[in-house]
């Protein structure tokens, strides 16, 4: 049964997604910021809840070397939107700015790198990014930080792939779509578990031959 570590997993689509890959036999590690705090998922069959605040470098480092044994599948899931550029430029700013990157985009590569020795040979890397994470595809604006952060993702994510695919590890960069969460808002297009379906399927079939793609949640390339 394949070991699999979600970050982010309390609510949202690390939530659904850790319920669908338990579904599909995988062994789940649910990494929540405040695993106290989280009702239910404990109680799933094949899901093991712990606690991780991505933004920690001392809970990153603790949580590598406490780890026992090998991950074949790393979702890099957590995430944050941060709010929006005031034009009263102030300190604030710039400390939402530093968070948002902080989680979004540093955090998946300091943990992907602190666990590089535990991924398996043929091990997965999952990081969900985020459409508007797509230079091409930026048309019109907005979100100017959380954009620059999933495009930073985005980068990280070729880097990734290009060190770790010569041993034989697969990383992607995955949008789950327009999700209903806290994040995606009720007008979103698909609610959690279609997302972690889609998701869940794009997993299913990932091999070393789409090493470093960008992938929305229904399998299909998105442009960079
Ligand atoms: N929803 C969408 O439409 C959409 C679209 C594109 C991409 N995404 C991406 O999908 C991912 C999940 O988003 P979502 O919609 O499920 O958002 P969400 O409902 O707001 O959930 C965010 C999750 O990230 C966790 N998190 C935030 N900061 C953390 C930290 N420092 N350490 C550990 N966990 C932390 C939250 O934990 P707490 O409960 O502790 O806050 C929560 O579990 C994100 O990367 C997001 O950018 C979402």
């Amino acid at each position: 049964m394949p070991r699999t570590v979600i970050t982010g997993a309390s609510r949202g689509i690390g939530r659904a997604l850790a319920i669908e890959l338990a579904g599909r036999g995988h062994d789940v590690l649910a990494l929540c910021r405040k695993p106290g705090a989280v009702t239910g998922l404990a109680d799933v069959d094949r899901v093991t809840v712990r606690g991780l605040d991505v933004a920690s470098p001392v809970a990153l480092h603790s949580f590598a070397t406490s780890f026992d044994g090998t991950i074949d599948i790393l979702v890099n899931n957590a995430g944050i939107a941060g709010g929006k550029l005031r034009e009263n430029l102030s300190e604030a700013d710039f400390r939402m700015a530093d968070e948002v990157f902080r989680v979004n985009a540093v955090a998946p590569l300091l943990l992907t790198r602190l666990l590089a020795d535990r991924l398996a040979p043929g091990a997965l890397v999952v990081n969900v990014t985020s459409l508007m994470g797509s230079n091409a595809g930026n048309t019109s604006g907005g979100m100017a930080i959380y954009r620059a952060s999933k495009a930073a993702l985005n980068s990280i994510t070729r880097t990734l792939a290009a060190e770790l695919g010569p041993n034989g590890v697969t990383v992607l960069a995955v949008h789950p779509g327009w999700v209903r969460t806290d994040m995606g808002g009720p007008s979103a297009t698909i609610d959690t578990e279609t997302s972690a379906r889609g998701i869940g399927q794009v997993i299913a079939d990932a091999d070393p031959s789409r090493n470093g793609v960008y992938l929305d949640w229904k399998g299909d390339p998105l442009p960079w």
